[in-house]
This record gives structure tokens, sequence and C-alpha cells, in this order.
């Protein structure tokens, strides 16, 4: 498979010239890092290796068409509905197997760390997907700095629980908190990334403010928003979608053109967005990112683990 990475990158080649211009400012000004409070100054920047070459779609599209079923369940709704949300302070309480479990403010967890902007395309489950320039940094670093012990197995995941923010918690439209959890390797993957802006901005709070997963490779909803919570487990967590509909949603959810969802072909994807990049196209093997991550699943059978 052709790669769908080129670190030699040039934006003229591939950015419309209204986001090239948003860039040099995002070059130029270190407080659009997507970062909250203090930890801004000393964050500098660097364009990935792991980014697709595909165009990134326009930041009203990203900001204007989401899942985040804790601000309803329409796709203009989080738009709306998630500016009520305070993420200013927020903290992530780490627990489980690791040495050094506790309360982690956001400005500790950003101390030190390099940002990095990786352009992944973010597919969703049902069957849209979009370009999006994400900016974020490994999870595997934050991971190596409350160490992981060696009896632990995965990786699980917590969105805050606030109904009297969140409008779609007043409803048991999911069995809240939102869950979601990765196996280790898949969790200290270098194109696994907690995100905390886009675009050079602070990440948009529909998008999963102040801090969130991407997981490239994999169906949107393991993409994690708003997390409040991080436990390494010796067994596999609960999942909210593979809860919510086990024949429907597996654990893995990587990117298969091969596995259909029991209602719907998996075979193709809605890019979403007007004009040149608009359109179906065909869906790839782990999102075209399988050079990169093929090798995790060798031996498994993934029609099985789906
Ligand atoms: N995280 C939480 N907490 N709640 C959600 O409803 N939706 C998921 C994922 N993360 C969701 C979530 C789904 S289904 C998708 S497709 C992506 O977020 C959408 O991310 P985006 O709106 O930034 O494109």
């Amino acid at each position: 498979m052709a790669s769908h990475f080129k670190s030699d990158l040039k934006w003229s080649d591939v950015t419309p010239e209204r986001i090239f211009l948003n860039r040099r400012t995002l070059i130029a000004s270190a407080a659009a890092f997507g970062i909250a409070g203090t930890a801004r100054a000393e964050l500098s920047y660097v364009k990935s290796q792991y980014s697709t070459d595909e165009a990134p779609n326009a930041l009203n599209e990203i900001k204007g068409y989401n899942n985040f079923y804790e601000f309803g369940t329409g796709k203009e709704e989080p738009s709306v509905n998630a500016q009520k949300l305070t993420t200013d302070p927020w903290s992530v309480k780490v627990s489980g197997l690791v040495e050094r479990p506790g309360e982690y403010h956001l400005e500790d967890i950003l101390s030190g760390v390099t940002l990095e902007e990786r352009i992944y395309r973010l597919r969703c489950v049902e069957a849209w997907s979009m370009v999006v320039p994400w900016i974020g940094f490994p999870l595997a670093d934050f991971l190596n700095r409350v160490g992981v012990a060696p009896s632990a197995k995965y990786v699980a995941f917590e969105t805050l629980v606030r109904p009297e923010e969140m409008n779609g918690q007043q409803y048991p439209i999911l069995d809240w908190p939102y869950r979601e959890g990765l196996r280790l390797d898949e969790a200290m993957h270098p194109l696994t990334i907690l995100a905390t802006g886009l675009y050079g901005e602070e990440m948009p709070k529909q998008n999963g403010a102040p801090i969130r997963l991407v997981v490239p490779w994999k169906y949107g909803f393991k993409s994690i928003k708003s997390i409040v919570g991080i436990s390494l487990t010796e067994t596999q967590p609960e999942t909210t979608w593979n809860m919510q509909n086990p024949h429907e949603y597996g654990f893995y959810s990587n990117v298969n053109p091969q596995v259909d969802h029991p209602r719907w072909s998996q075979a193709s994807e809605r890019r979403i967005g007007a004009g040149l990049f608009s359109g179906r196209v065909e869906t790839q093997m782990f999102n075209g990112y399988g050079d990169q991550v093929a090798a995790l699943y060798a031996g498994q059978d993934l029609t099985k683990d789906f």
C-alpha cells in the first residue's frame, strides 16, 4: 500500500490559501497552541512525520459537524451546547496499575511537552470522514511519565460527568460516563495522541476540550473527548459503544472496509465538505495507516476481533 505519510510535506501544495494564512498565524504565535493557562510559553512546535498528505477539512466543518452525545445527538448541537462547558481548571485522574497515580492538572500534563501538529483522517462511525490538523502529543509520553506497571495490559479512559453543563447527560442516551479503552500496545503507538487543539486554536469545546484522544486508525468513537480519567488495567475495560451494542461495536473497532457494520456497509465513506474534496471515497484498511499499525494485529482474526 502506498504510504500516506510525507515528512517533506509542503503546506502550499495541499492547503487552501485561507488555511495557509491561518497556519502562518499559528507559527507566529505561541499562544495559539491549544493550551489554557500558564504552560503556553514553554511549548514548542514541530511538524509531525505522522501526517497524512491529504488536504484538511475547513475549520467551520470541523467545528460545526460533531458527535458529542453529552451535548445532544444532532450533529449541529455540540457546537452550540458545548459552549457552556467549563474547561478551566481541568485535571485528569490517573489510577490503576501505574507507579505515580494521582490527579494531574492540565498545566502539569502539558509542562515540558512538545506539541506536534498531526494531520489525521478521523473517520466516524456513520461512514463519514474528515481530515483534521490536530495539535497534540503522544499518549505514550504521558504514560511513560506516570509509569506503567508491568502487569498493565489495557488503558481505560473516561469523559467528564457534569449534567448541569452537559445537557445530554440529563437523559440516559448512553450509560454515562462515556468510556473508551485501548490495548496497551495500541496506546503506546506513536500515532495515538492526546490532542489539545486543532488548526492552531485551543481545542474547540465541541471537539473535546481541553484534552481528548485521537486514534486515527480506528472508528471515531474510540477517540474519546474531554478526558478526566485514565486508568491502567489488567483486564479489557468496558467501552461505551460496546456496552451499548456488542454485536455492532467491538472493542478494537479498527477501520476495516472488509467488515461491515450489521446495518451498513463500511466499504466507503462520505468526505465531509464541499467542492473538490467532497463525495464518497473508498475506505482504506486501518484508515490508511496500515503500514504503521497492521503489525499490532499480527495473528488476530479481525473479523472476530472487530
Ligand atoms: N467522546 C465523548 N465523550 N462523547 C461522544 O459522544 N463521540 C465520538 C468521539 N468521542 C463522542 C466522543 C464519535 S462517535 C466521534 S465520530 C468523534 O468523537 C467525533 O469527533 P469530532 O466531533 O471532533 O469530529
